[in-house]
C-alpha cells in the first residue's frame, strides 16, 4: 500500500485533531465466512494495526478506538474471555513497539471490573509510553460514555466536599476537566463501521459537536483507503458550532 500517495488526497492543514472510531462488524465479518465470532475479532485487530501504522504518516494527533464497551460484558462468556485475553496479548506485543515509535497510549474507561493483571498492564503501558510524541492512541476499553460522566460527577462531589471547588465554579470546562484523561480534546470526527448508525454510549461528553461518518464496511475490511475517504468527507463539511457562517 502506497501510504504517501493516499495521504496526498487529504488537506494536511485541515486534519481533525481527534478522531474516534467505533470498530463494529467483527462478528458479522466472521459469520459471513462461517467462522466463529472470535475470528472476526482477530481480523479486526489486524485492521486496527494497519490503521495505526498508517497514522504514523497521516498524523491525526489523537485517535480513540472503541474496543470494549460496558455493555459488551453481556456477550457469551467465551467471547468476553477471548477479548480480555486478546487485550493482554496486544499490550504484551505492543509495549516496545509503541515506545520505539513514540505512540502515547491512554486508557479511557473503568478500571473496576477488569482483571488486576490487565489493569496493571494498562497502567504500565500508559506510564512507559507517556513521553511518546508521535500521536496519542486512546483505547476505550470497559468504557461507557454515561459512566464517564458519572465518574466525573463523583470526583466533582469529592472536591466539593473537601472545599476544593464551589458550586458556582461548575461549568462545562470544569466538567471537561474531570472526565477520563481530560487532556484528550473533544472528538472532531466519529467513524462507525458496519452500517449501524448509532453512538452506542461512545464519547458522549466529548462528542457534543462531533461530525459523524458511517460506512457499511465491516471493521475487519476497513483499510487506510477507507480512512482517507472518511477524512475527506469530514474536510468537505462546514462545522458551524451554532454560528451563522457568512459566505
Ligand atoms: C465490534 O464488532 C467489536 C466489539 C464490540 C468488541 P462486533 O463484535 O460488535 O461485531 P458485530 O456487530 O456483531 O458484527
Ligand atoms: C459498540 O459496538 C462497541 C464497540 C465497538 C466496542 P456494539 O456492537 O457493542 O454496539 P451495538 O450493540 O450494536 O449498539
Ligand atoms: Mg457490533
Amino acid at each position: 500500500m502506497n501510504f504517501d500517495k493516499l495521504i496526498k488526497e487529504v488537506d494536511r492543514d485541515n486534519l481533525p485533531t481527534h478522531v474516534g472510531i467505533i470498530m463494529d462488524g467483527n462478528g458479522r465479518w466472521a459469520k459471513a465466512r462461517g467462522l466463529p465470532r472470535i475470528e472476526g475479532h482477530k481480523e479486526g485487530l489486524k485492521a486496527l494495526e494497519n490503521i495505526l501504522e498508517f497514522n504514523r504518516y497521516l498524523m491525526i494527533p489523537y485517535l480513540t478506538v472503541y474496543a470494549f464497551s460496558k455493555e459488551n460484558w453481556s456477550r457469551d462468556k467465551e467471547e468476553v474471555e477471548f477479548l480480555m485475553s486478546m487485550a493482554v496479548k496486544v499490550i504484551n506485543d505492543k509495549l516496545e513497539e509503541f515506545k520505539e515509535k513514540g505512540v502515547r497510549f491512554l486508557h479511557l474507561g473503568d478500571k473496576l471490573g477488569i482483571s488486576d493483571e490487565l489493569v496493571s498492564m494498562i497502567d504500565k503501558l500508559e506510564k512507559e509510553t507517556s513521553e511518546g510524541k508521535l500521536y496519542t492512541l486512546c483505547v476505550a476499553f470497559n468504557y461507557g460514555g454515561r459512566d464517564e460522566i458519572v465518574y466525573a460527577v463523583k470526583r466533582i462531589l469529592d472536591d466539593f466536599a473537601s472545599g476544593k471547588i464551589s458550586r458556582e465554579s461548575i461549568s462545562n470546562d470544569i466538567i471537561s476537566s474531570y472526565i477520563y484523561h481530560p487532556e484528550v480534546p473533544d472528538v472532531d470526527l466519529i467513524i462507525r463501521t458496519s452500517g449501524e448508525q448509532r453512538i452506542s454510549n461512545f464519547m458522549l461528553w466529548r462528542a457534543a459537536y462531533s461530525e459523524f461518518y458511517f460506512t457499511s464496511v465491516l471493521w475487519p475490511d476497513f483499510k487506510p483507503y477507507h480512512f482517507i475517504e472518511a477524512i475527506k468527507d469530514y474536510q468537505s463539511r462546514e462545522r458551524r458550532f451554532g454560528k451563522v457562517v457568512k459566505r
